[in-house]
């Protein structure tokens, strides 16, 4: 059944990786982070990834992993927020799941992310120290050039304000009523 498999998608701190695993244990199926899968087989960082082989290489091993992972079904995987920005990984995401977008605002993502330095993709802003807007910008930039992947999800969960356990409750409704419907 193609929609037993979740794949949460949204931006870096978006809260794929705390609701992933709440949503899996809520639903009884199984659960995997693509970030922490990847960092574990390489035996590296993502941050070491990105300086030591670069984006287009960490995109060949999040693709190859998400491979071999979606072949089990009963399934929550975490994507990383850019993991949808290939359009192969994209359809192969869509045909084989449910894609769900965990959808927050830049100021809050702002928030989140100003002292993190874990995001290969911001760290430098965080380590020059820079200033809110320049914040805004990158994120609004990003979000924009990621938006027809994000907005095509098949369901779209505001995630802005809320406790982690009514996120979870609003995605696993959803979810029941969706596969119902699609069966
Ligand atoms: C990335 C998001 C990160 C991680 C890598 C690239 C992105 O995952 O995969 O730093 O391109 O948005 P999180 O969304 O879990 O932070």
């Amino acid at each position: 059944m193609r929609t037993k498999r979740i794949y949460l998608t949204g931006f870096m701190t978006s809260g794929k990786s705390t609701i992933g695993p709440i949503l899996a244990n809520v639903l009884g199926w199984d659960f995997y982070d693509l970030d922490k899968v990847i960092e574990k087989e390489q035996g590296k960082s993502i941050v070491e990834i990105f300086e030591e082989l670069g984006e287009e290489k960490f995109r060949k091993i999040e693709h190859e992993t998400i491979s071999r992972i979606a072949s089990q079904e009963n399934l929550v995987l975490s994507l990383g927020g850019g993991t949808i920005t290939v359009d192969e990984i994209y359809s192969k995401l869509k045909s084989t799941g449910t894609l769900i977008y965990l959808k927050v605002t830049p100021e809050m993502l702002y928030k989140r992310l100003k002292n993190k330095i874990d995001r290969p993709l911001f760290r430098d802003l965080v380590l020059a120290e820079n200033s809110k807007e320049e914040f805004i910008e990158r994120i609004e930039r990003m979000l924009n050039e990621r938006s027809k992947y994000y907005e095509g999800s098949d369901l779209i969960i505001d995630s802005d304000n809320y406790p982690v356990g009514i996120t979870v409750d609003k995605i696993a409704k959803k979810i029941k009523r969706f596969i119902n419907e699609k069966n």
